[in-house]
């Protein structure tokens, strides 16, 4: 079930025996030459949604601008800097606080939200002190299922951006990401660090870090979709245990 397609008096009533919310989170930042802008945040929605269909838990709206201040040398990356991403954040959970919300779940789809948001949860629990929700992190390529899934299929060509796993998924979901099949130049893209965002251009010039996106289709992309989607169900019920107990 989705936040943003409910009613408040349907919030309200939801709230007497449930408390509890994904939140998924992307970034809106340039996927290689053949993967969407959005590609972080429609994954992670699109996992966190599926979640929602097959057991009825909660969906908030996407965030789906996060820090990506390294991929600015591409055109169209939309970057938020560390202290803004982390005050929207910060404000974004507290609004679900004051409803009543006691549990969140943060479903994340970009590597570089990781420290902005672990740090938002320091700041809401030093903020909130006793108020503060139980809030936990996952990144949707880290589920065991995924990792094995990913691994399987792509082997070391997976790299770090611009994967084939996160551009299969968008490919099953948008025809947009459908592009024809072209040799990519290098197959596998290099790897290495990143100092800032004219020194990733300089090293990795169509954008892609350590991967094969060309390895992609819709029909992988719908399987590692679905197995994101069991396997956050899963999660999520271990998670909000304590708070159902609670509230029973
Ligand atoms: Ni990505």
């Amino acid at each position: 079930m989705r936040l943003d397609l409910m009613t408040w008096p349907q919030v309200d009533e939801r709230l007497k025996s449930d408390r509890a919310i994904v939140l998924p989170i992307g970034s809106v930042e340039q996927h290689g030459p053949t993967g969407l802008m959005g590609t972080d945040a429609l994954v992670a929605e699109a996992v966190a949604r599926r979640a929602g269909d097959l057991d009825d838990l909660l969906i908030g709206p996407t965030f789906s601008i996060g820090v990506a201040a390294h991929h600015m040398a591409f055109a169209g990356t939309i970057s938020l800097s560390a202290g803004t991403f982390m005050a929207a954040l910060c404000e974004w959970i507290t609004s679900l606080v004051t409803h009543g919300f006691d549990h969140i779940y943060v479903l994340n789809g970009h590597g570089g939200n990781i420290q902005a948001i672990r740090r938002s949860f320091q700041t809401l629990e030093g903020e909130l002190g006793s108020r503060a929700p139980k809030m936990v992190l996952r990144n949707w390529w880290e589920f065991e299922p995924v990792t094995q899934m990913r691994e399987a299929l792509y082997t070391k060509a997976e790299g770090h951006h611009a994967t084939p796993s996160e551009i299969a998924i968008t490919q099953y979901l948008y025809a947009e990401a459908r592009l024809a099949a072209r040799p990519l130049e290098p197959l596998v893209a290099p790897n290495g660090p990143i100092r800032n965002a004219q020194d990733y251009r300089a090293r990795f010039p169509d954008g892609r870090i350590g991967s094969n996106p060309a390895l992609a289709n819709a029909a992988d992309g719908e399987k590692l979709l679905q197995s994101a989607s069991l396997a956050l169900i899963d999660d999520f019920r271990q998670f909000t245990v304590a708070g159902r107990a609670l509230s029973d």
